[in-house]
């Protein structure tokens, strides 16, 4: 398989160390939802990383005092045996391609710099920082993925493997994931940023993030793209989207606003529309995001103002708009929108520059 290298692995010498990296969230407006095999996605998607909703992990890591590698996972400094196991299954499942796990002992810090009751999925950032620490070990201790290029395409593969979202965590601003037809360099295997191609409107985009409610989510990522599996309408979801996505990439070189919004929204209307419409169905959606919805619509009608509306797997809304209306959007949320958030209110974010190295 594609990096699988039997030449990582330590001889006489050994590598001890530490490294540190802060690594995004990031929002799809096409939506991931359904996969094949190993973590190959059923369709291309498109997102934006955002800026200050990043995970920091710090990995300490030494020569193995015993036969196997061990893992000591802390979570914003308190210990965390299940998120420890699933870093131990994650981390065996990578020995063909980085054999010097298996050598090491690992300790693991992470912490989000957005609040816990953000309702803002971790696993995308914490994954993608994840990942960037074990392509470091490979960099730092066998002194290989020197050009930049090669070192974020194999931590955006790793990052997948860990959660699919996290693949387009590795760059700043518009990327993609997945194979679009006719676009040079796009795979299933890992994301690859769309700067180049990205007319001046969306370079600056916007993401308010209206937080209807922050409890855990109901439907866990990995349940609901094998629910895919057998969802009546999966076959043309999956046409729709790989459409959907070719065109966004237009879209995002010529300007064309309209047709972002209406990709966007009928994007996520789509992915809800395949929770409610699978058996076990799942309505995530609350009231209050139906409400902030039509307002979107209506003030939108009215004014003119180019804002529309993105969802995750959860009732929480997106609000997307370009900088130049930042202004009269903010009085919109104060006016109109803040009487259907809880008590948490909203984050500010915003399109942002991608992972950083931070020791
Ligand atoms: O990365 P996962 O397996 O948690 O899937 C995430 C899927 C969505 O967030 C709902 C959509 C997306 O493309 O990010």
């Amino acid at each position: 398989m594609l990096y699988d290298n039997p030449g990582l692995k330590f001889k006489d010498k050994n590598c001890s160390g530490e490294i540190v990296w802060q690594s995004p969230s990031n929002i799809a407006l096409v939506k991931y939802w359904g996969k094949k095999g190993f973590q190959i996605p059923s369709n291309p998607s498109i997102s934006f990383s955002l800026n200050k909703s990043n995970s920091e992990t710090r990995l300490k890591f030494n020569p193995a005092k015993g036969n196997d590698f061990t893992v000591n996972f802390t979570f914003d400094g308190t210990p965390q045996p299940d998120f420890e196991k699933k870093i131990i299954t994650y981390f065996k499942s990578l020995n063909k391609i980085f054999p010097f796990i298996e050598q090491l002992d690992f300790e693991i810090e992470s912490k989000n710099t957005f609040p816990h009751s953000a309702g803002i999925a971790s696993s995308a950032s914490g994954m993608s920082a994840l990942a960037l620490t074990l392509c470091d070990i490979e960099r730092y201790c066998f002194n290989k993925l020197t050009r930049l290029e090669d070192f974020f395409q194999k931590a955006s593969f790793i990052a997948r493997l860990g959660s699919g979202s996290a693949a387009r965590s590795l760059y700043g601003g518009w990327v993609v994931w997945g194979a679009i037809e006719g676009m040079e360099g796009t795979s299933d295997l890992y994301g690859i940023p769309i700067k180049n191609y990205i007319h001046s409107d969306f370079l600056n985009y916007q993401d308010t993030i209206l937080l209807v409610e922050t409890g855990t989510k109901k439907v866990s990522s990995r349940v609901g793209h094998d629910l895919m599996n057998s969802n009546l309408f999966a076959k043309d979801r999956f046409a729709q989207a790989r459409q959907n996505a070719k065109r966004m990439v237009e879209v995002l070189k010529t300007g064309d606003i309209d047709e972002f919004i209406r990709i966007t929204e009928s994007e996520a209307l789509t992915l809800h529309a395949m929770m409610m419409t699978s058996e076990p169905s799942f309505l995530l959606i609350k009231p209050e995001t139906v409400s902030i919805i039509e307002e979107i619509r209506a003030y939108r009608e009215k004014t003119k103002t180019p804002v529309c509306f993105t969802l995750d797997a959860g009732p929480n809304v997106h609000l997307l708009y370009p900088k130049s209306v930042k202004a009269q959007v903010k009085e919109f949320i104060n006016d109109t929108l803040i009487q259907y958030v809880s008590k948490n209110g909203f984050i500010d974010d915003e399109i942002g520059p991608g992972p950083r190295k931070m020791m």
